[in-house]
Formats: C-alpha cells, structure tokens, sequence
C-alpha cells in the first residue's frame, strides 16, 4: 500500500472510498517576475496585480498630467458645447461656436482643444472677419472648464492657435475681450491700427495684433453670427 496522507474521494462506482494520495506533487511553474516585469513596467497599474513595490512607486511618484493641444475633431463638438456653456454661465457663447461651425465662417482647421488625461477642457476658435476688404481672424469664444481655470490651459490652446494661424498665412487677428487678459497674446487696442466698429464698445476690449502680416486700418466686420 502507497505511504501518504488519507483522504476521501468520491468515485462512481463507490461512493465513498478511501485512498492515498502520493507526497510527491507534480511541479507547477510561475513565471518569474523578471517575466512578468516588461508589461508592468510600460503600465504600471497597481489595482491590477502590480507587485508591492511598483504600486509605492506609483503612489508616491504619480504619473505627471498629460496635457496636449490639438485641432478639435467632430467628436470634440459635444463637449465644446457643454464647457462653454458652463465657462460663460450661458449657453449663448456655446450656441455662436455650433453656428459658426455651421455656417462655415469658422476657419477651416482653426479651432483648437486642451486635453488634459484624455479629457477636453479647453477650447478657442478663429472665424473670418474683414477690416475693410482685408480678411482677418477672429479669436472667439475661448473657454475653459471652472474646474481647470487659471491653470494654463486657456493661454496654452490660445497661443498654439495663435501660432498655427500665422503658420497658415492669416495676417492679423482680432479679439474683443478680456483688456486684461488678451495683452499677453500680443494684442493691443485695436484703436491704434485705426481699426473702427459700428457700435461701442470699451476702447480697450477691442484689440488686435498681426500674425503673418501686418494690421489694417478699416471698419471692422464679424461674422454674422456675433450679432455685432
Ligand atoms: C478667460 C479664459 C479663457 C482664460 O483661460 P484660463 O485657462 O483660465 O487662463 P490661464 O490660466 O491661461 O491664464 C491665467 C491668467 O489669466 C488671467 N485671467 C483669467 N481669466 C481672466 C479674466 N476673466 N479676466 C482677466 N484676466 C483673466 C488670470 O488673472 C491669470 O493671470 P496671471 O497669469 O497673471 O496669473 C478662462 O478663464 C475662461 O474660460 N473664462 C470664462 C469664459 C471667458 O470669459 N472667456 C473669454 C471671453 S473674452
């Protein structure tokens, strides 16, 4: 008779039966964390079997916010929607972004996001406006989430719109806004270009700056979509 532990087992042919079972057990490998290491070293995920150490890596040097800026893509037009509306309060400003889009007086390939993780926070858009005969841009809406303001992310999206505008040959561009805020962009009272608009507005929050030309004197048209 075979040396071991005794046990029961349950058998068809009789239901209850005792037998040993051989101290010898068959090898069962795992495989080495030096194996396992390379997937958990491109994704350090510790609520998914991450061993002790990679997890204290993980919480004490969290991965660092990924921030990007990009041309918004149709799947963006939703949540552009849903942060103006929430930036300004109103959904005014989030209605004159779908029709501008709508009417094609955005310009092409001119409307920019901020990504933070994989999440749109941020938006700013050019549309076609005139001083006199000459074809401009114009910088508006920018919004920001309340949550994500006054970290960056405006200046980020408004600076890379900005540069990618000039890289496409718009001559100027033109802002009414914040007098505050817009300066750090480069522009200055649209005044001073002998730039004029029909109905009155604080000399300061009008303002404009060239890109890749230089700034015309004129009146100054919007699109029709701003009302002004
Ligand atoms: C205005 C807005 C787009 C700026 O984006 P942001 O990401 O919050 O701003 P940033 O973090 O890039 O810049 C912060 C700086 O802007 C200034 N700033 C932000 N909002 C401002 C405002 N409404 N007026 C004046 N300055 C403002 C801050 O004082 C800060 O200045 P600092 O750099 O000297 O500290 C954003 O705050 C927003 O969506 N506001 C509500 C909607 C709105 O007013 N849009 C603009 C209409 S013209």
């Amino acid at each position: 008779m075979a040396k071991g532990p005794i046990r029961h087992a349950k058998t068809d042919s009789s239901p209850l039966r005792t037998e040993a079972v051989p101290q010898s057990r068959p090898s069962v490998s795992f495989p080495s964390l030096a194996e396992a290491a390379p997937a958990l070293s491109v994704v350090p995920n510790p609520r998914r079997g991450c061993p002790a150490d990679c997890y204290r890596e993980w919480v004490t040097n969290p991965p660092a916010p990924q921030f990007t800026v990009r041309p918004e893509t149709p799947g963006d037009i939703e949540v552009i929607h849903q942060l103006t509306a929430s930036a300004f309060g109103q959904v005014d400003e989030a209605e004159l972004v779908d029709a501008l889009r709508a009417s094609g007086n955005r310009i092409d390939g001119l409307s920019f996001v901020g990504v933070l993780d994989g999440e749109v926070i941020a938006h700013a858009m050019l549309s076609r406006c005139f001083v006199g005969e000459v074809s401009g841009a114009c910088l508006a809406p920018c919004s920001v989430w309340p949550d994500h303001q006054r970290t960056g992310a405006g200046t980020a999206v408004i600076e890379a719109l900005l540069a990618e505008a000039a890289r496409r040959g718009e001559a100027f561009a033109v802002v009414l806004g914040h007098a505050e805020y817009y300066p750090r962009f480069g522009f200055t009272p649209a005044s001073g270009f002998g730039i004029n608009l029909h109905v009155d507005v604080p000399d300061d929050a009008l303002m404009a700056m060239p890109l890749a030309g230089e700034v015309p004197a004129g009146a100054l048209a919007f699109a029709p979509e701003f009302g002004v």
